[in-house]
């Protein structure tokens, strides 16, 4: 399963553990280049360990993550932080922040003791705010904020480090569907007009199948297909990952693959056949 072109972040027999319960066995990885990848996988197969793994908030228990070729665990946590932006699934806010400071702190890695806030600083975040559409939530209290304003705030916190390799667990959890396709195109663009790598777990398939230009499916820690979603997105592979029945369409939009699910129940249809499918007003 060889990827195209070249690779900054790469995984080579990578385990992950936690104490004695091995969540990936082995694994290898090549994160290609300026493209958007999309990890998708049952519950609990593996996709956000595998994740921490790759933004090094989890140490391999074998196996190494490499980058540029350094092994992760061994280059200064600072020179990652300015390369590699990570937002984890459930990230906790620190007690009282408000959505300003947590997104200033985004900026962290680019500050020293004799330059604290600079230019960049200030223009990375007004950008950021402004591009998710949290710069009037700026003053108020991450806690305070709905689930969906709370992502907002975490996802303009990874876009004000400006890294050139952005990790995403569900950067769509919580997001009512405008929001969702807004932060969708917001990644697109991002690694369309700058050329960021993007690494993305998203539950929606259909989603996956838009944005990405590599999915990676898994299942139960292992990777099952990957690849551009046209070749990877197939009933058969929803079966094999998922155990759900489906039809893949063309998506109306894109053309790409459109999984449609299958219904393993549902009630007899009403005696008038025209009934079926057919939506009709109060009292039709
Ligand atoms: N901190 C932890 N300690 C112990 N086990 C953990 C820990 N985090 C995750 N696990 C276990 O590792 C396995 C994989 O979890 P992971 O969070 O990577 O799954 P996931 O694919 O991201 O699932 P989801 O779609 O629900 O987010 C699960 O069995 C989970 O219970
Ligand atoms: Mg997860």
């Amino acid at each position: 399963m060889s990827v195209p072109g070249n690779s900054r972040l790469t995984a080579q027999d990578l385990t992950l553990a936690y104490e004695d319960r091995t969540v990936v066995d082995g694994l290898d990885l090549e994160i290609p280049d300026g493209q958007v990848t999309v990890i998708v996988g049952p519950n609990a197969c593996g996709k956000s360990t595998l994740l921490r793994a790759l933004g090094r908030l989890l140490k391999p228990r074998r196996g190494v993550v490499l980058l540029d070729g350094a092994e992760l665990a061994r280059v200064p946590r600072k020179q990652i932080a300015r390369t590699v932006g990570v937002l984890p699934q459930s990230p906790t806010p620190p007690d009282g922040i408000t959505v300003a400071d947590l997104v200033a702190r985004g900026r962290q890695p680019h500050q020293t003791w004799w330059r604290q806030w600079s230019e960049d600083d200030e223009r990375a975040t007004t950008e950021a705010l402004e591009r998710t559409a949290t710069a009037d939530l700026a003053e108020r209290p991450v806690e305070e904020l709905s689930g969906g304003q709370r992502q907002r705030a975490w996802i303009a916190m990874a876009l004000a480090q400006d890294t050139e390799l952005l990790l995403l667990d569900e950067p769509t959890t919580f997001l009512d569907i405008a929001h969702q396709v807004e932060v969708l195109d917001l990644i697109r663009q991002l690694n369309h007009e700058r050329g960021r790598t993007v690494v993305a777990v998203l539950h929606d398939l259909n989603q996956a199948a838009r944005y990405a230009d590599h999915l990676v499916a898994m299942k139960a820690g292992r990777i099952i297909a990957q690849g551009p979603p046209r070749d990877v997105v197939t009933a058969e592979l929803v079966q094999e990952v998922f155990g759900l029945a489906s039809v893949v369409v063309p998506d109306p939009v894109t053309g790409g693959p459109l999984v449609v699910p299958g219904m393993a129940w549902r009630p007899e249809p009403k005696d008038d056949p025209s009934a079926e499918g057919v939506s009709r007003g109060p009292g039709g």
